[in-house]
């Protein structure tokens, strides 16, 4: 069942590394998978309740859960949930059952590789025999929770090392979410920040809203005021304007996918951004986990880009911004080639220059 749990009282933390207690993006329980509802942030804090891996199948797909760690949480979750659904006679039967399941959520969304990564980590544990089906379930549920886990750690690390590229008293600027939201916690570039801001080397950060879907409006700038750190709204056309005014040091953003060559995938607009960047001569991070690291994808012309509906384009909210009948182009995401990124921040430290060679002598996360 795919419902709405209202929680009245937030009672669901975890913390972000300040004094901060920070909303949890999804969490488990014996009644299934919750993930935060992020379609209806900042206005209603709510989640969505997925008992099936059809359940976080429909979550990822309609983005009631997004960013490309947070995808992979879930979807490592949606496995485990699937080997609870049938009643088994054997582990081997179970198998055949999940594998199904892995197929299918990987069909989700295209362009986020840690969806694939955390499939395919799941589907190494099938490669184990068992003596029973609940003996696997237990085992992908661990799985699951080490996949979690792991993501919170790492996004502090890469908080870390990304901070130290940051001077003191920078203007940053940020696209998209990849904050807290769209991880298990604490997130990729907005995790940088978040560093960045303890130390006191923040001044400001700008946010993009983000258009069409707004998550720099809606979830960026509601995860930057839940710990105070300084923000400030911007439209994504007023980015070029602010760098010629020198107000930005440095841009971070998030990946979806780094190809081989250094090549990134992230949330349509970044690509401009980068040619922005380079013009002013504004450096350029993307923050990633190594897990968003797909050496099996050549270069950018290789990834697959996710096109997504005319209706998220014409409607803010539920208003129609154009003519009816407009149809629109929804490109999510865009690619910006390696040379016009200056460093890529991973849980093992910088990455830069960012090319093939770099890109090749990075040690990956477990897959
Ligand atoms: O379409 P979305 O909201 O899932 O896109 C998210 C992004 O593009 C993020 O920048 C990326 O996944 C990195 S999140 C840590």
């Amino acid at each position: 069942m795919y419902d709405l749990f209202l929680l009245r009282f937030l009672t669901l933390f975890f913390y972000s590394g300040t004094d901060i207690p920070m909303v949890k993006t999804l969490y488990f329980s014996k009644n299934g998978l919750y993930v935060l509802e992020q379609r209806l942030l900042p206005g209603t804090t709510t989640y969505v309740r997925c008992a099936t891996h059809k359940d976080v199948y429909r979550a990822i797909k309609d983005m009631s859960v997004r960013g490309a760690p947070a995808i992979g949480v879930a979807a490592a979750y949606g496995v485990a949930l699937a080997a609870g659904e049938k009643h088994f006679r054997t582990a081997a039967q179970a198998k055949v059952f999940l594998l199904s399941a892995i197929s299918f959520l990987s069909s989700s969304r295209p362009t986020a590789v840690n969806l694939f990564w955390a499939l395919k980590r799941m589907g190494t544990v099938l490669e184990k025999e068992y003596a029973s089906p609940v003996l696997l379930q237990k085992a992908l549920l661990k799985e699951a929770h080490a996949v979690y886990a792991e993501d919170i750690r790492i996004n502090r690390a890469m908080g870390e090392y990304g901070a130290r590229l940051i001077k003191k008293g920078s203007g940053i600027l940020t696209h998209c979410n990849a904050g807290a939201l769209a991880t298990a916690g604490y997130g990729t570039a907005l995790g940088v920040i978040r560093s960045a801001h303890r130390q006191g080397k923040v001044k400001r950060v700008y946010v993009d809203e983000t258009r069409p879907y707004l998550q720099g409006a809606r979830l960026t700038a509601w995860e930057m005021a839940q710990e105070k750190i300084p923000h400030v709204l911007i439209t994504d056309n007023m980015a070029g304007h602010f760098m010629k005014t020198g107000v930005i040091d440095a841009v971070i953003v998030g990946a979806d996918r780094v190809a081989a060559n250094g090549d990134t995938a992230n949330k349509i607009g970044t690509y401009s951004l980068a040619v922005l960047a380079k013009y002013h001569r504004i450096p350029l991070f993307v923050a990633a986990p190594t897990s968003t690291i797909d050496r099996d994808t050549p270069t950018g012309s290789h990834i697959v880009i996710e096109e997504r509906s005319t209706e998220e384009v014409v409607y803010i909210g539920k208003k129609c911004i154009a003519p009816a009948g407009t149809k629109a182009l929804h490109p999510a995401f865009d690619v910006t080639p390696a040379k016009l990124i200056s460093a890529i921040i991973t849980e093992h430290g910088i990455v830069r220059p960012v090319n093939a060679r770099t890109i090749a002598a990075v040690k990956l996360q477990k897959r």
